[in-house]
């Protein structure tokens, strides 16, 4: 069932929108920080090969982008697994989607024209089914998105090894000491130790 809804009523602005991508397959569930992108009413999203979240879109054709200001769960997402009792799961039309308790909001999507290249895949995205848990206000936060930059270039190290990134995230991290509050904090320890 197709949806007309204004996206930004649930926090998916034009551009790229950084959400926690839930997935299912079977019985496992998945959580991973995916970006929307938003050009106009068109929606993407595009899926780098070698990811839970990309073997679970191909399979499933379905996902939720969850909206959330927790530096943690972006942290635990990125580079481990979040624990089963942080989803919730229902019935979406005869199929099950899975969501995050804490998100703020999120809209779950069903895949559509999918195109497969060598190392991604890039599908378009039919809003199916919205939920708003609370409204957040939240002026910008230069510690959180910190650790959203840290967290990027944590996987890219993580991928080439190149130290140019410990120092990227080096740079990142002292902005997380002097603007984040104690969760941001926290993030960036947890971070460290993943790497
Ligand atoms: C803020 C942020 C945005 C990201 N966006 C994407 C994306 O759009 N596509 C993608 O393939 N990977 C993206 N990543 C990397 C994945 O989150 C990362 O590879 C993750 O480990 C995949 O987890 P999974 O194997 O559980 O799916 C992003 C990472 C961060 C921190």
């Amino acid at each position: 069932m197709k949806m007309k809804l204004d996206l930004e009523d649930y926090g998916i602005y034009e551009g790229i929108s950084e959400t926690i991508v839930t997935t299912s397959r079977g019985w496992s569930i998945n959580a991973a920080p995916m970006g929307i992108i938003r050009r106009k009413d068109k929606l993407f999203l595009r899926l780098f090969k070698g990811s839970t979240t990309y073997d679970n879109v191909l399979s499933e054709k379905i996902l939720v982008a969850n909206t959330t200001w927790n530096a943690i769960t972006f942290v635990n997402s990125t580079f481990s697994d979040l624990n089963d009792s942080e989803f919730e799961s229902e019935n979406c039309n005869g199929r099950t989607i899975v969501s995050l308790k804490e998100a703020q909001s999120w809209v779950a999507f069903e895949c559509t024209n999918t195109k497969l290249t060598s190392d991604a895949l890039v599908a378009e995205l039919i809003p199916i089914r919205t939920h708003v848990n609370k409204c957040l206000i939240r002026a910008p936060n230069r510690g959180f998105l910190g650790v959203i930059e840290a967290c990027i270039h944590g996987t890219r190290y993580q991928l080439t090894g190149d130290e140019k990134y410990l120092k990227l995230i080096k740079a990142y991290g002292d902005i997380v000491d002097k603007c984040g509050g104690e969760t941001e904090k926290e993030a960036m320890k947890l971070l460290y130790g993943y790497l």
